[in-house]
This record gives C-alpha cells, sequence and structure tokens, in this order.
C-alpha cells in the first residue's frame, strides 16, 4: 500500500456495509449472527475514521428495502442499533462524536428509535466526527420526502419557485449540514448504489471492496482512502482543467 496522505482524508466518507450474510453463511451460521459480527466491524472501522480525520462517516445499517427481509432477521437488525448505543454511547460522547440519523423514522420500533434519539441528544454538542446512520433509509424517498417539505413551504408562501437551486433544494434533505459525499465503499463485491445517498454521492469516488463486511477493518478503510487519493476528481471538466486549476 502506498503511504496515505493524512492531509489529503476525504472529508465525508459513506459505506455500503454489504456481506454480512454470506460471511455467516460460509461459517455454517444465521444472517442474525452474521449482523453481529457487522456490528463488531462498525465499532472497528468508527474508531479508525475517528483516529483518521475523517469529519463525516455515514453507514448503511437498514434500508427501506430491507423491511421485505424475513421477520427475524428484520427484528435483530432492528436491535443491534439499541445494542451497539448501549454499549458505545460513553466512548462516542469522550471521543466527541456527534451521532445523527437519516431515514424513516416512523418505521422503527419504538425502542430503537428511543435509544437513536437519546443517542442524537446526547452527543448534539459533540465537536468531532459526525457519525451518521442511515436507518430505514432510501435515496428515492429522502428525495421525495424533501420535495413533500418544500411544497409545504411554498404552501405557506416561504419559498418562490424562481429561486430553486439545488443548494436550496439540498436544504431539504433529511440532514442539511452533510456536505457531498467524497468517498463511496460498498463491500462485498457488487457494483451498486442501491438506493444510498442518491443525492448527496451525485459526485463520489465508489470503491468496491471485495472484503465481506465482518472482515472490513482498519486497513482495509486506509487501502480504500490510498486509491482515493489516487484518482483525479473531475467534476466533468477536462483533465488539462483539473490540473490547470479551472475548478
Ligand atoms: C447487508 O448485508 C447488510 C445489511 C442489510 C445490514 C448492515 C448492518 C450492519 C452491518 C450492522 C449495523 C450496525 C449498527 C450499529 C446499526 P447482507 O445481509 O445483504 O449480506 P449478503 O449480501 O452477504 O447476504
Amino acid at each position: 500500500m502506498s503511504a496515505l496522505q493524512l492531509d489529503r482524508i476525504p472529508h465525508h466518507v459513506a459505506v455500503i456495509m454489504d456481506g454480512n450474510g454470506r460471511w455467516a453463511e460460509a461459517r455454517g451460521m444465521s444472517r442474525s449472527e452474521g449482523h453481529r459480527a457487522g456490528v463488531d466491524a462498525v465499532r472497528k472501522v468508527v474508531r479508525a475514521a475517528d483516529a483518521l480525520g475523517i469529519e463525516w462517516l455515514t453507514l448503511y445499517a437498514f434500508s427501506s428495502e430491507n423491511w421485505n427481509r424475513p421477520k427475524d432477521e428484520v427484528a435483530t437488525l432492528m436491535q443491534l442499533p439499541e445494542e451497539y448505543f448501549e454499549e458505545e454511547l460513553p466512548e462516542a460522547i469522550e471521543r466527541g462524536t456527534r451521532i445523527l440519523s437519516i431515514g424513516n423514522h416512523d418505521r422503527l420500533p419504538p425502542g430503537t428509535r428511543r435509544t437513536l434519539e437519546k443517542a442524537i441528544e446526547r452527543t448534539q454538542d459533540g465537536p468531532k466526527m459526525r457519525l451518521v446512520f442511515a436507518l430505514s433509509y432510501g435515496g428515492r424517498g429522502e428525495i421525495v420526502e424533501a420535495a413533500r417539505r418544500l411544497l409545504r413551504d411554498h404552501e405557506q408562501g416561504r419559498i418562490d419557485p424562481e429561486s430553486l437551486d439545488e443548494k436550496t433544494f439540498a436544504a431539504y434533505l433529511d440532514e442539511p449540514d452533510m456536505p457531498d459525499v467524497d468517498l463511496l465503499i460498498r463491500t462485498g463485491g457488487e457494483s451498486r448504489i442501491s438506493n444510498f445517498l442518491l443525492w448527496k454521492a451525485a459526485y463520489a469516488e465508489i470503491l468496491i471492496s471485495d472484503r465481506l463486511w465482518p472482515d472490513f477493518e482498519r486497513k482495509d478503510l486506509e487501502q480504500a482512502i490510498c486509491d482515493y487519493q489516487k484518482r483525479e476528481r473531475r467534476y466533468g471538466l477536462t483533465s488539462a482543467q483539473v490540473r490547470s486549476g479551472s475548478k
């Protein structure tokens, strides 16, 4: 691995944590056990991201489509945030991590929702890394919800359609302060976006890792960042324009 440049760490890293099921299957374990192993990987990667100085880390923990999975798997996936925050909240507070969440929280079981709200509230003054859990989240749903909020504001005369631009619209998304994604990592080897952060990942560099999520660790995150640092981000410009600093 070439050297990681600590002065060029991506501001916002987002992760599609895929491969828990395959990891479990390969060991003759249940899918739920795979998800539990996935939580251990979350712990490691969160600590590594914090140590590397990543400002925003967004983790796809449960998609709006995941509600269609078998009941017992959904029940485990809904229990995991409770167990995770129970254990990790004191350390998050100590580290100054601010926990946030995006997604349709109305669908979450009351216990999961309460734990999440407590974690968000107790860390709200955290000055360091923003750790965002996408829970019951879908990118299209987020955009539709933003449009709904916008229409309500329009009805109240608070927004002039002529003044609407990308920046104004983005302020209606679930977490208005969230910057664009710089690096989007998907583990488990498949090349799909799966309805994740459709708006914020518009210019993300995408890195597919063959590693199954429970096996993903600090060195894999560092490797992904190294690969990112070798890429040329062009935002629609030519290479020559990027090199001459037109952007
Ligand atoms: C996809 O793998 C993964 C999920 C649907 C859930 C991801 C959740 C975690 C890693 C734990 C979240 C932790 C907290 C603290 C909220 P898959 O089951 O589709 O894997 P497969 O493609 O191998 O079947």
